[in-house]
């Protein structure tokens, strides 16, 4: 049986606030396979891991992300939102990110999400491929978008990298599915591959976003996905060696 791999969600977006690197320490403490997190680019241009376009929900301040230099955003309290426990947290870059999954010699899969579905961010592409390629991460990295061009730039920046289509629904960036499309795994909403799965053949590998329930999770490993994105990776990762061991 293929095992499903069980990526965290913005770190541990269940348990602790999204894409800080508290979520990101957790999933790492519980042993996930991987962890996603989204990108976009500051007004200085740096790559700020943060799931909206604005800090408006996940920090005490507002604004646009591109608006707002690298030391403007760490002047904010990226964690009280979610718990008073976490007003420490600031909103990381993806060095910092990077840098500690270096430090704790992280060996799974970081899945970075480029958020340039609303913005296009010019230049984040070249920022980003040029990053990855500063070092020997001990980590595999692989780009998702739910921009089918930002894919398509990340694969001729970088023939070698991998790229995954996120979508939520057929049209719109789903006509690209083809298997003739270099794009590696296909990363589907749930309620696309709960209807989808039934009776087409899934050419791609899949990883299927966001899936939480332990319902939806038992259908996944049945359907022996690539992968789950999951907001509480400790619980699909106990769920997912309890199926693998005793088939319930
Ligand atoms: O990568 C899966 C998932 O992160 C896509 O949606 O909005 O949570 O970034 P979103
Ligand atoms: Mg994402």
């Amino acid at each position: 049986m293929n095992q499903t791999n069980i990526i965290a969600h913005r770190g541990s977006k269940g348990t602790h606030p999204e894409n800080t690197l508290e979520a990101i320490k957790e999933a790492v403490r519980v042993g996930s396979d991987g962890i996603e997190l989204d990108i976009h680019l500051s007004l200085d241009k740096e790559l700020i891991v943060i799931h909206d376009e604005t800090i408006d929900r996940t920090t005490n301040g507002n604004g646009r992300v591109q608006h707002l230099t690298l030391a403007e955003l760490k002047q904010f309290d990226a964690g009280s939102w979610y718990s008073y426990e976490y007003s420490h947290c600031r909103i990381p870059t993806l060095q910092e990110i990077f840098c500690f999954l270096e430090e704790v010699d992280y060996e799974g899969l970081v899945n970075i999400e480029l958020k340039t579905d609303k913005f296009s961010y010019p230049g984040i592409e070249e920022k980003v491929v040029a990053f990855v390629a500063e070092k020997n991460w001990p980590f595999t990295i692989e780009y998702s978008s739910f921009n089918y061009q930002t894919l398509i730039q990340l694969k001729a920046l970088d023939d070698s990298c991998k790229i995954a289509l996120l979508f939520e629904k057929t049209g719109g960036n789903v006509a690209f599915l083809s298997p003739d499309i270099p794009i590696n795994m296909w990363h589907p909403k749930l309620s696309w591959f709960r209807r989808n799965s039934l009776f087409r053949v899934l050419e791609k590998p899949v990883r299927v976003w966001t899936v939480n329930k332990s319902e939806d999770l038992q259908f996944c490993f049945r359907k022996q996905v690539a992968g789950v994105i999951t907001d509480y990776p400790q619980k699909a990762l106990e769920l997912r060696n309890k199926w693998q061991y005793e088939g319930v």
